[in-house]
């Protein structure tokens, strides 16, 4: 699997760090050339060095998924640089707050879904075009078990990764007879800086104790563990894979 991966040239969001950061490590180790995006500019930079210091190939663009013009500019600097885009992964996001809806401000809101929803979105938008003059590619969105079920306390994360799943089904019927293959992956609790943030109340922090309680593994996973499922996609091994949302979380969706 890893050789079909050589000399690809693939985005990944949110790079800097978790599964973003671990994705862009192994996908660079099986020879692709990466574009780095984040927001996080120094920690960016820091994984580009680490990729190069490997004998990786990367570069790092500093973007805001929610921004039309820098996800514009990040598919153009790809294509400037490396001449084509064979593959994306989608993966930027934030945090839910931890409190009932009817306490979310609005403003985070509208925050939260500009970046792990229509993040997504603009990323496909510029990425297809690209993919298309180059005769195909694959995309990998993520989403979450919270795309698939919910718990209290997370609504806007909730909505966002239901329709981050939905968006991924649309895309992927859209382009699959132009050879542009549109999964999701769907992370359990998963053991990165997003995890150890950690909830912002007692009832938040007895909830994610609750959540993973109900893991069939009895454990977390761990970033690479998830990247993993996102490398995968991203390959030609799962040449046949579009529409298909990937579970990579010890079993949580099963029961
Ligand atoms: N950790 C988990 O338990 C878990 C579970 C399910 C799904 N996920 C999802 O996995 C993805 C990665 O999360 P993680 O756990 O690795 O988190 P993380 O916080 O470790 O990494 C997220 C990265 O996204 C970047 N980012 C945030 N906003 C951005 C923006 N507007 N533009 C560009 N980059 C931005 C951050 O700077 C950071 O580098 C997210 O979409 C998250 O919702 C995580």
């Amino acid at each position: 699997m890893p050789s079909t991966l050589k000399n690809k040239v693939i985005i990944v969001t949110g790079a800097a760090s978790g599964i973003g950061r671990s994705a862009a490590l192994r996908l660079a180790s099986h020879g692709a050339h990466i574009v780095l995006a984040d927001v996080d500019e120094a920690q960016g930079h820091r994984v580009c060095a680490d990729i190069q210091q490997a004998g990786g190939s990367a570069i790092f663009v500093a973007v805001n998924v929610a921004q039309e013009e820098n996800v514009r500019d990040m598919v153009r600097m790809t294509i400037d640089r490396f001449g084509r885009l064979d593959g994306a992964f989608n993966n930027a996001g934030i945090e839910q707050s931890n409190i009932p809806l009817h306490e979310i401000d609005t403003g985070h809101w509208h925050r939260l879904i500009g970046i792990n929803l229509t993040g997504v979105f603009l990323c496909m938008k510029y990425q297809i075009p690209a993919m298309l003059a180059g005769g195909g590619g694959s995309i990998v969105n993520t989403a979450s078990s919270l795309g698939q079920v919910a718990i209290p306390g997370s609504a806007e994360y909730i909505a966002a990764k239901h329709g981050v799943i939905g968006l991924t089904r649309a895309a992927a019927v859209d382009y699959a007879r132009m050879n542009i293959r549109v999964n999701a992956l769907l992370p359990g609790v998963t053991q990165t800086p997003m995890l150890d943030r950690g909830p912002v109340s007692l009832e938040a922090v007895e909830m994610v104790e609750h959540v993973k309680a109900a893991i069939p593994m009895g454990r977390v996973g761990s970033a690479d563990e998830v990247a993993q499922g996102a490398v995968w996609l991203l390959s030609d091994a799962s040449s046949y894979v579009t529409g298909s949302l990937l579970p990579v979380d010890g079993g949580y969706l099963t029961v």
